[in-house]
């Protein structure tokens, strides 16, 4: 792993230092399979150099490394680095850094990643330019992103499930994070120039005490100091909203993921890597 530097954007993210181990393994228990899904659509990975920003549990950058092969390689930068630290795997290099800082490498990469980072960042937009940037021509860029609009359906459910919702929007607002970036995502890829832009979007229906019911209890478990000095959600409300996402009899909308993804134009107008028309 190469030295940590100093790192200042942690306040951007709101879970920066309370990160616990378990809450990024619930993400990535529920996650994982539909990223796979995805990437596996936009080709076969064997031999890419693959970037893959804010790895969390390190999931997404160890299945990478296995799929890109020997002759593929992995580069996984994170603020908080520690869920790969000793991991030793020959083609993975991680390193902790601030994407806000340390921008990637321009046209370096067949295929880069980010799944729930650039929602908390302020500086998403420019971010997403910067990884559109570090596309080899022919590279790909996926964007996997949360969406607020399902925890609507659940307003009128009589409980604290549907106020706990806006509570927990509310407060990541007031952070800095955007719940309907998701939905900017496919025009912007558009706008930097890249091709075959395409989303697709889960919807997860889950039970109480499931994966992605653990995942967001935890959630809300961290946001509730937040949540209560703001008052947008009492303990009480808590703990009612907590109890049935515990509760197997229940089941429970969360938000969606948006995925989005986009090529670099293998050779764009005509012109070939030379410049030659
Ligand atoms: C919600 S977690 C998502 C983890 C992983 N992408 C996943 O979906 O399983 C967000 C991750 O982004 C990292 N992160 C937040 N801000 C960052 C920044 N400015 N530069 C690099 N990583 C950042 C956090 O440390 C955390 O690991």
């Amino acid at each position: 792993m190469s030295r940590p530097e100093s790192v200042k954007a942690a306040d951007a993210y709101v879970f920066a230092r309370e990160e616990v181990r378990e809450r990024l393994e619930y993400l990535a228990e529920h996650s994982d399979p539909a990223t796979h899904r995805r990437v596996r659509r936009l080709g076969p990975c064997e031999g890419w150099h693959c970037f893959e920003l804010g790895f969390g549990s390190g999931s997404i950058a160890l299945w990478l490394s296995q799929q890109v092969g020997p002759r593929g390689r992995v580069l996984a930068v994170d603020l908080d680095p520690r869920f790969l630290a000793g991991k030793a795997v020959p083609n993975l290099e991680v390193r902790q850094q601030d994407i806000t800082r340390v921008p990637p490498p321009e046209r370096t990469f067949d295929f880069a990643h980010v799944r729930l980072v650039l929602m908390h960042l302020p500086q998403r937009e420019q971010v997403l330019e910067q990884l559109a940037a570090s596309l080899k021509p022919g590279g790909w860029l996926l964007v996997e992103e949360h969406e607020s609009f399902p925890t609507l359906l659940e307003k009128g459910v009589p409980s604290a499930y549907p106020r706990l919702w806006e509570a927990m929007f509310e407060a990541g607002h007031r952070r800095g994070m955007d719940g309907a970036w998701a939905r900017k995502v496919p025009g912007l890829m558009r706008k930097l120039g890249l091709e075959q832009v395409g989303t697709d979007v889960d919807v997860p229906f889950f039970h109480g005490g499931s994966p992605a019911a653990e995942f967001w209890r935890l959630t809300a478990e961290q946001l509730q100091p937040q949540m209560e000095a703001h008052g947008l959600l009492t303990r009480q409300e808590l703990a009612e909203a907590t109890t049935l996402m515990r509760d197997p009899s229940a089941w429970l909308f969360g938000p969606a993921m948006v995925a989005t993804w986009g090529r670099r134009p293998a050779n764009p107008r005509g012109v070939d890597e030379s410049g030659v028309e």
